[in-house]
């Protein structure tokens, strides 16, 4: 059955949507907001090139919940009251042309906010992250149960305005570090109420998150979610309870689960894991996708390495998933799936990179940086430039976006 499948045939949702193929570009950061938090002409000439390039899913960068808790200065902003109904109208019919899916991502950051953004962050413990990362994000200090309730609502009615803006489906960011993984990983859960402690209590937010926007959007409107396999930290959240919160949202019905991986303090979604097994295919989280095909009925998506369209076919042929996701490469190559659709030899344009100066490597966020700037480019309407300096590239950037950019962070 699995082999029957190919990088063109459609994928029907539990909520019965159908997606035109097994293409979908997952959630880059934009940084692309206006002054006011709202989208401007910018990210719709960017979604508008990628629902040209033949993709079947667009998923947005992550767009906050809360004004207050910013990932980074030009995040997209939606809240209850907004006025930003008018450009989120405009930005979702550029990113559905050609039947193209186009969903919004979720996300609050918690503690995972640069310190120039929030002197004090909120998390579901006050627990700081881990040094270096300490210098750059101040100390969280606990939620209120109240204040956890009005989160759960903020998601649901940032769900509910995507939807009468004319998203066709919302992601919650359940991965990376930012809050709903907060609340998963006993590290930075350390909470003794009906948030914290067993796995079911740590999972208690996310899933009151995903019925809150249920109520709202109704059965028929697609919810997903990106869930990190494991944060690859000691003492964290680990394989098996992701597989148990799988199952759980799978059971709840969920449209779609999306498995990566890593956070700030081990970046392993941009990097993979390392393992001999994983180096040997090209996408990092293959294996733990084959564990969780086993516990959930939801289609999965797999995000993090894949180059080449025969890793692609492989992947898809295992049985194991459902959905290729693609970051990077779509920054280099809006095209890509067009290519991959039609040519089997189709390979990816990433490539590592470096500025050569091994000190400035470390001191920024590199990849980011470097592939914002394509971003940055494709929204002015100009093509991806592969050859880009490296070094004036994310200088530029560090400009554009800020100065206090350049400290280790990522999405
Ligand atoms: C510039 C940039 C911004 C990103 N922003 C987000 C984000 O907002 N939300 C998210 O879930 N992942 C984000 N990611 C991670 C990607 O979605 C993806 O998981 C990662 O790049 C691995 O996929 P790839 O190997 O195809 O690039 C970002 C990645 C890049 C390069």
């Amino acid at each position: 059955m699995g082999d029957l499948i190919s990088l063109s045939s459609p994928l029907t949702l539990p909520c019965g949507v159908v997606l035109k193929n097994r293409l979908a570009k997952s959630a880059m950061s934009e940084n692309m907001a206006d002054k006011n938090h709202r989208p401007d002409l910018r990210l719709g000439r960017l979604y508008e090139t990628w629902a040209g390039g033949g993709i079947g899913l667009l998923i947005s960068g992550n767009v906050m919940c809360d004004g207050r808790a910013l990932g980074e200065p030009n995040n997209v902003v939606v809240e209850k009251i907004t006025q930003h109904l008018a450009s989120l109208r405009a930005w979702a019919a550029k990113g559905t042309k050609e039947g193209t899916h186009f969903w919004m991502q979720i996300n609050h950051p918690g503690r995972q906010i640069p310190n120039f953004l929030a002197k004090t962050p909120v998390a579901p413990s006050a627990v700081a992250l881990r040094p270096p990362l300490d210098k750059a994000f101040n100390k969280p200090r606990a939620l209120e149960h109240t204040e956890i309730l009005e989160i759960i609502t903020r998601f649901a009615d940032t769900a509910e305005i995507a939807k009468q803006a004319g998203f066709t489906g919302v992601q919650i960011h359940g991965a990376h570090g930012y809050l709903v993984a907060q609340f998963l990983s006993p590290l930075s859960n350390q909470r003794s109420d009906q948030w914290g402690g067993s796995l079911e209590n740590r999972m208690r937010f996310v899933i009151e998150i995903y019925g809150a926007i249920r109520a709202r959007v109704g059965s028929d409107f697609p919810i997903g979610i990106k869930l990190n396999s494991a944060d690859f930290q000691r003492g964290g959240f680990t394989e098996e309870e992701s597989l148990r919160v799988i199952e759980t949202l799978s059971k709840s019905g969920m449209d779609l689960i999306e498995i990566s991986g890593g956070s700030y303090e081990a970046p392993v979604m941009m990097e993979g894991a390392r393992k001999a097994s994983t180096q040997s295919r090209e996408a990092y989280f293959l294996d733990f996708a084959a564990k969780a095909r086993a516990h959930c009925k939801a289609p999965l998506m797999v995000t993090g390495g894949f180059r080449t369209a025969d890793g692609m076919k492989q992947a898809l042929s295992s049985g194991n998933l459902d959905l290729i996701g693609l970051a990077r490469s779509l920054a280099l190559d809006p095209n890509f799936p067009k290519k991959l659709l039609s040519d089997e030899r189709t390979t990816s344009q990433v490539k590592p990179l470096t500025t050569g100066m091994r000190w400035l490597d470390k001191l920024v966020p590199l990849e980011i940086l470097w592939y914002t700037g394509q971003l940055h480019r494709m929204g002015r309407g100009k093509t991806p430039n592969p050859k880009a300096s490296v070094t004036a590239t994310v200088l530029r950037m560090v400009k554009d976006v800020g100065w206090q950019s350049l400290k280790r962070a990522r999405g």
